[in-house]
């Protein structure tokens, strides 16, 4: 049977106290709603809709850009999380399965937990909820159960009795239910409550009121933590790192210091990867199998290939391609570049829309010139190449293989394969001059008159 995700973001945020969505503020290198996306994605739903009203036309564009084929719906007026849900369901149309309503501000529903959901659904339950247990449950929804496995109702904190409030059963949210049926039992949502509001969680009881079944699943609390607030926010991060950094060392990459490493939502670290203390990975980072990063790097879109090594003080900014056994050293920014096998750039060096050919040896101080104020141009270098210390390359340039630069040259033209450049003054000696020169200085000093 085919699933269909209906992910709901169109709420305020209004204690986040920002200009910015919620749901776009970021959460290990992505935005928040790309977490709850990933999870939605790992189910490999037919169609997935999102509910977007505040902020849309911040969210919407960022929506496209993490996946253009979401099918996005707006919810002009915030009347509750039943409202939101029936704007998503005439995008439904012509779907025939089960859906899966998840919020944008709660990252953490795990994969797993939604096929569990799933397959109660397809063991016979015409709704089932997503809870969890929590010992200080505030103003979450409480899940009322008959003590039999069955789901009679979920109540809202401000509707609920002082008995029904001492559950500690509660509403995460998640809610796994059949399209067709969805639209069914919305249609009979009303809005008699405390808050005057269209309740998703209404559902429930509307089921049972027709002798469906629904149940409730709970999952681990830190699945189901929500952000809505800044201190959330940063509480996410850490929860977020601290189960990467788990990951990582599971998955057979070293950490020296796994507290001081910094992962995105999409990192890749292949197996017996050395990472050193203080790295930062932004978003879109791969990392091949047996690399090493030294320490004290930033990475952000980037790649980096078996057997290179990284650091200490390496950036690499999006399109660093590192091929094989490329050693990248102290000081060092590549952007957007290609360094093949072998090759090394060691210290203190700019390489930037570029090519480096395998076995080239870039040296300290060397620097691309790749930006003339208006336009970026490219640098091509090839293999077995030697660019001598603090030379300037200024690009477009194309030096051939085994070409070799002379340091302190500032190259303007392009160089053939095999060739020696040397584009610097030339060096003249005066014998004896220094001396001579040293010695005026010093008796100038002696007779200064002071005042
Ligand atoms: C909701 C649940 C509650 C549950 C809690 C878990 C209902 C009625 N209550 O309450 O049982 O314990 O979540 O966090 O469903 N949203 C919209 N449009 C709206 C209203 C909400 O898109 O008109 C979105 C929000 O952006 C958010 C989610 O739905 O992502 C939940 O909304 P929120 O207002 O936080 O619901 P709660 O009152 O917390
Ligand atoms: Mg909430």
């Amino acid at each position: 049977m085919s699933t269909a995700v209906i992910l709901l973001a169109a709420g305020q945020g209004s204690r986040m106290n920002s200009d910015l969505p919620k749901v776009l503020h970021r959460l290990a290198g992505a935005p928040l709603i790309a977490h709850a996306l990933a999870s939605a994605r790992a189910v490999e739903p037919e169609r997935i809709v999102v509910v977007t009203g505040t902020g849309a036309d911040q969210v919407d564009p960022a929506l496209r850009a993490l996946d253009p084929d979401l099918r996005i719906v707006h919810q002009t007026e915030q009347r509750g999380t039943g409202h939101a849900v029936a704007q998503a369901v005439p995008e439904l149309a012509g779907f025939e399965g089960d859906v899966i309503i998840l919020y944008g501000d709660t990252p953490f529903i795990q994969p797993e937990t939604l096929r569990a959901m799933l397959k109660a659904r397809r063991d016979g339950a015409a709704v089932v909820v997503l809870g969890f247990d929590s010992p200080a449950p505030g103003g979450y929804g409480r899940l009322i159960t008959d003590g039999a496995g069955r789901l009679l109702a979920i109540v809202e904190a401000q509707d609920a009795t002082p008995a029904q409030r001492a559950i500690t059963l509660c509403n995460c949210g998640v809610i796994a239910t059949e399209a067709a049926l969805l639209s069914d039992l919305l249609a009979e949502v009303g809005t008699s409550n405390a808050k005057n509001e269209y309740y998703l969680t209404d559902i429930v009881a509307i089921a049972n009121a027709r002798g469906l079944r629904a149940k409730a699943i709970a999952c681990d609390p830190s699945e189901t933590m929500g952000v809505n607030s800044r201190v959330d926010l940063a509480a996410a991060e850490a929860a977020f790192q601290a189960r990467a950094r788990r990951a990582a060392l599971d998955n057979g990459a070293t950490l020296t210091d796994p507290g001081s490493v910094w992962f995105a939502l999409d990192t890749y670290i292949g197996r017996d990867v050395l990472i050193g203390p203080n790295v930062v990975f932004g978003p879109g980072v791969t990392v091949e199998s047996g690399a090493e990063i030294i320490g004290f790097c930033h990475f952000e879109d980037c790649h980096i290939s078996r057997g290179a090594r990284v650091g200490p003080f390496a950036r690499l900014r999006p399109g660093a391609e590192l091929a094989e056994d490329v050693h990248i050293g102290n000081f060092v920014e590549v952007k957007n570049a290609i360094i093949d096998e072998g090759a090394k750039i060691n210290h203190l060096a700019y390489v930037g829309d570029a090519h480096v050919g395998a076995k080239t040896n870039i040296g300290a101080g060397a620097i691309v010139c790749n930006y003339d104020g208006v336009f970026k141009h490219r640098t091509e270098i090839g293999a077995r190449a030697f660019i001598g210390s603090n030379v300037a390359l200024v690009a477009p340039l194309a030096i051939g293989d085994e070409a070799l630069i002379a340091a302190g040259s500032v190259v303007t033209e392009d160089v053939p394969a095999g060739a020696l450049a040397v584009g610097r003054a030339s060096q003249t000696n005066k014998p004896g001059l220094a001396t001579k020169l040293m010695a005026r200085l010093r008796a100038r000093k002696t007779e200064k008159v002071p005042g």
